[in-house]
């Protein structure tokens, strides 16, 4: 029988992972306005690879799928050239590494988009509230609806992104189709009102991230391409109005492209069937049929219950990795974490980014 617990092993893929901890991918804005990731970059991700799977932060495959300050891109020379620091640094300290493409969609702002010009959507219905930009707080816009002609262009930006996730030296790359960014725009019908074959069913609603999957796996096979999906997910102003079947069919078809794991951040409001709660990750991953990480909220006793259980494979951790590099080892010997500062998540700089030490090391707890 199969050990699950935290520390057991895992052979996830082509890969060989020696924990089920995962990094979560999470934004950290310190890739300067070339969206270039530098030394600094390398150091915080080979700093956290004793995770069994690191998962960068979000990156935009394309000028318009950016919608933040700093954060990070796969389109440019530079872009590659760093992101090959970053996995040579994270391969030199033994650890094995994953790059979250992402396109934001309409969660952008015109002051971040190539020639001002207003960010893509699904439809033209904008994201309530205001977002930071180079430019301050902003209104969110109403976004330019995709036509349909120019759908293949956005699955060909995945593709490239893909493509220079390689040449950069990464072990995999996950597709970023949570959180409402764009793939999950499409895949909602509160954000996709659309009469052509890219909205109205759910199957039409899911082609762009079967698509963009697909076009991925075709890039790197199906056994180093992860997906992540956030179902009954509100961030973004998202909202289905079916997530059990939406989420469901989706998985079941990612499950049918092979793909080597499925990443399900859990809803804060549970999701329901015949008027019950029931687990997103035990319910996704019924219908995705491969392993599954878990994400959102985890601490050590969650997280050994949810593989226990079988309901997941491993466990992301966010900001519990931030501030305590050495996360695996912690866990292990159920040390003391060390708390992490929320006002340097995004700030910029080696503070609160890669001074968090390790036990036993100077200035370590
Ligand atoms: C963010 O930068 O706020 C952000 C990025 C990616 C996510 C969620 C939030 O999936």
């Amino acid at each position: 029988m199969t050990v699950r617990t935290l520390h057991s092993s895992i052979a996830l893929g082509a890969l060989s992972l020696p924990n089920r901890i995962v990094l979560a991918p999470m934004t950290r804005a310190r890739a300067g306005i070339e969206r270039a990731p530098g030394e600094i970059v390398a150091q915080y991700y080979a700093q956290r690879a004793s995770a069994g799977l690191l998962i960068t932060e979000a990156t935009s495959v394309a000028p318009e799928g950016v919608g933040y300050t700093d954060t990070p891109g796969i389109w440019s020379e530079d872009q590659v050239c760093g992101w090959r620091n970053v996995t040579d640094a994270v391969h030199a300290a033994g650890g094995r590494i994953f790059m979250q493409l992402w396109h934001v969609g309409r969660s952008s702002h015109s002051s971040l988009q190539p020639r001002r010009q207003l960010p893509v959507a699904p439809t033209a219905i904008a994201i309530e509230g205001q977002t930071y930009t180079y430019e301050g707080m902003q209104d969110y816009e109403v976004p330019r609806a995709l036509e349909t002609h120019e759908m293949s262009q956005v699955i060909e930006q995945f593709r490239r992104g893909a493509q220079l996730a390689k040449v950069a030296g990464f072990d995999g790359v996950e597709v970023h189709g949570a959180n409402g960014y764009l793939l999950d725009q499409f895949l909602q019908d509160g954000s996709n009102h659309r009469t052509d074959e890219w909205g109205g069913s759910i199957a039409n609603r899911a082609r762009l991230l079967l698509e963009v999957t697909n076009a991925v796996v075709e890039v790197w096979s199906a056994d180093r391409v992860g997906v992540r999906l956030s179902p009954n997910g509100t961030f973004n102003s998202m909202s289905d109005s079916d997530p059990v079947a939406t989420f469901s069919f989706a998985a079941e078809q990612l499950g049918r492209l092979g793909i080597v794991y499925l990443h399900v951040v859990e809803p804060s409001a549970p999701l329901m069937v015949h008027g019950l709660p029931v687990s997103a990750v035990a319910l996704l991953k019924r219908h995705f049929g491969g392993s599954v990480i878990a994400a959102q909220g985890y601490d050590k006793a969650k997280a050994e219950a949810v593989l226990k259980a079988g309901d997941a494979d491993l466990v992301a951790f966010g900001k519990a990795f931030i501030s305590n590099p050495d996360l695996p080892a912690r866990l292990k010997v159920d040390a003391p974490l060390a708390q992490w500062d929320v006002s340097t998540f995004y700030a910029g700089g080696a503070k609160g980014y890669v001074d968090y030490p390790a036990l036993g090391s100077a200035g370590g707890a």
